[in-house]
C-alpha cells in the first residue's frame, strides 16, 4: 500500500477565523527551524515585542506572545491577575465573555456576572451600579464579541474603571490589528489577542500585554499562579531574561513577525480605515440584496459581520453548499444565536474588495438553490459604490 499525503484544500476563508494569509507570511513560515535560544531568535522576539507595542498602542514592557491560541492569552490574563476570593466583575454579552467568566470561576475568584442581551454591548449604567457595591479588583470585558459581531464602546467603561480603581482585562481577539485598540490611552491592565484574525498569521500564538500596575499586582500575589506554563512572569524570564521556559516555535514567530511587518508597512491607521470601509461596503451590498444585519449600525464590528439568516433557509445546508461548490468558508452562529446568523469575517489580508464581491455572489447563488431570491445586481452595485467612495 502506498501512503498518500493528505493535502489541505485551498479554501477562501471568510468565517470568524482563521482567515486567508498573505503569501509573504506563508514564505516566512517556511523559514528554517532554529533553536529557542539562538541569538537570531532572541533578536526576533525583541522585534516582535516592538511591533506588538505598536499595534496595542502601548509602552508596556510586559508585552509578548503567549504560546497557544487566543484562549491561552485569555487564560494567562485571568490566571495571573486573579487569586482565590478576589472580587471580579465579568461583563458578558456573548460566548467569549462567558468563557472568561468560566475561567475566573476556575480560579476561585468571587465572580459577579453582568449579562447583556446577545447583539447588544455591555451597558455602562448597569456596570456603574455593580461597581458601586465596591471591592472589585478586576473587571473583564470583550472589546469585539466574535459570537455576535458587536463592538463594545470603551469610553464610559474606561472612565468608570478609573473612578472605581478597578483593573480592566480586555479581550481584543477580533479587534487587534483591524479595529482601534488603545491600551495605554484607555488604561487597560491586561489584554490579549490571537495571531489568526486581524493580525493575519496562522493560529498558534496569542499577543498579550500587561500594564506596570498589573505587573505589580502579579509580583505581590498571595499565592503562585495556578498553572506553570502560563505564568506571565516565568514566560517573561524567556522573553526578557533569555532563560529556557519552553521550546518556543520559531516557525510561528517568523510568521507573526512577517504579518506584523505588513501592518507596519500599511500603517495601523490606514489598516483600520480599510477594515471599516470594507465592512461598510459589505453591509451596503447585503442590505441592497434584501438581507439584513443582526447588530444595530452603531454597534457593528467591522471585522466580523453577523447577517440574519432569512426564514426557511437551512443554515447547515447553505454553508455546506458554499464549501463544496465554491471552497468558501463562512461561520455559523454560536450559542444563543446558532442557526440565526452567519458570521462573515473581513480581517487582515482577507478584508479585500474581491472577497466581498465573491462572497455576495456565492451567497446569492446558494440562497437561490434554496428558493430564496436576492437582488444580486443591486447588492454588487451598492458594495462597489461604497468601495469607490
Ligand atoms: C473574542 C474571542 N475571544 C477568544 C477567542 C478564543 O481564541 P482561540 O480560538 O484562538 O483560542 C476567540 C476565538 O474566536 C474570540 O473570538
Amino acid at each position: 500500500m502506498t501512503s498518500k499525503p493528505l493535502e489541505a484544500p485551498l479554501r477562501t476563508l471568510m468565517g470568524p477565523g482563521p482567515l486567508d494569509i498573505h503569501p509573504r507570511v506563508y514564505r516566512a513560515l517556511a523559514s528554517p527551524v532554529i533553536g529557542h535560544l539562538d541569538p537570531a531568535y532572541l533578536a526576533l522576539l525583541d522585534r516582535i515585542r516592538e511591533q506588538l507595542q505598536m499595534v496595542f498602542r502601548t509602552k508596556n514592557a510586559l508585552t509578548h506572545v503567549s504560546p497557544g491560541t487566543g484562549t491561552s492569552g485569555m487564560e494567562m490574563c485571568v490566571a495571573n491577575l486573579m487569586e482565590p476570593g478576589d472580587k471580579v466583575l465579568c461583563c458578558v454579552h456573548g460566548y467569549f465573555g462567558a468563557r472568561i467568566r468560566e475561567m475566573a470561576e476556575r480560579q476561585d475568584a468571587d465572580v459577579t456576572t453582568l449579562e447583556a442581551e446577545w447583539g447588544q454591548p455591555d451597558d455602562p449604567s448597569a456596570i456603574e451600579k455593580k461597581l458601586k457595591d465596591g471591592g472589585f479588583k478586576v473587571m473583564t470585558l470583550v472589546h469585539a464579541e466574535t459570537s455576535t459581531g458587536v463592538q463594545q464602546p470603551m469610553e464610559d467603561i474606561v472612565r468608570l474603571a478609573k473612578e472605581h480603581g478597578v483593573m480592566l482585562l480586555l479581550d481584543t481577539v477580533t479587534s487587534l490589528g483591524g479595529v482601534d485598540v488603545e491600551i495605554d490611552a484607555w488604561g487597560i491592565d491586561a489584554a490579549y489577542s490571537c495571531s489568526q484574525k486581524c493580525i493575519g498569521s496562522p493560529p498558534g500564538l496569542a499577543p498579550i500585554t500587561f500594564s506596570p500596575r498589573a505587573v505589580d499586582v502579579m509580583k505581590s500575589r498571595r499565592s503562585p499562579v495556578r498553572g506553570w506554563y502560563l505564568d506571565a512572569q516565568l514566560l517573561d524570564g524567556y522573553w526578557s531574561g533569555r532563560k529556557y521556559h519552553h521550546t518556543s516555535s520559531s516557525t510561528l514567530h517568523y510568521g507573526v513577525h512577517e504579518a506584523l511587518c505588513l501592518i507596519e508597512e500599511e500603517g495601523l491607521a490606514a489598516r483600520i480605515t480599510r477594515h471599516r470601509r470594507h465592512h461598510l461596503a459589505l453591509v451596503a451590498g447585503i442590505e441592497a440584496m434584501g438581507l439584513s444585519m443582526f447588530v444595530a449600525a452603531e454597534h457593528r464590528l467591522p471585522s466580523l459581520n453577523a447577517i440574519r439568516i432569512p426564514d426557511g433557509v437551512d443554515d447547515g445546508k447553505l454553508r455546506g453548499y458554499l464549501l463544496e461548490t465554491f471552497n468558501l468558508e463562512i461561520g455559523g452562529g454560536l450559542g444563543a444565536i446558532a442557526g440565526k446568523v452567519w458570521r462573515v469575517g473581513l480581517m487582515g489580508y482577507s478584508s479585500s474588495p474581491e472577497r466581498i464581491l465573491f462572497f455576495m455572489s456565492c451567497l446569492s447563488q446558494a440562497l437561490g438553490v434554496q428558493g430564496v431570491s436576492t437582488d444580486l445586481k443591486a447588492g454588487l452595485a451598492a458594495a462597489m459604490s461604497t468601495l469607490e467612495s
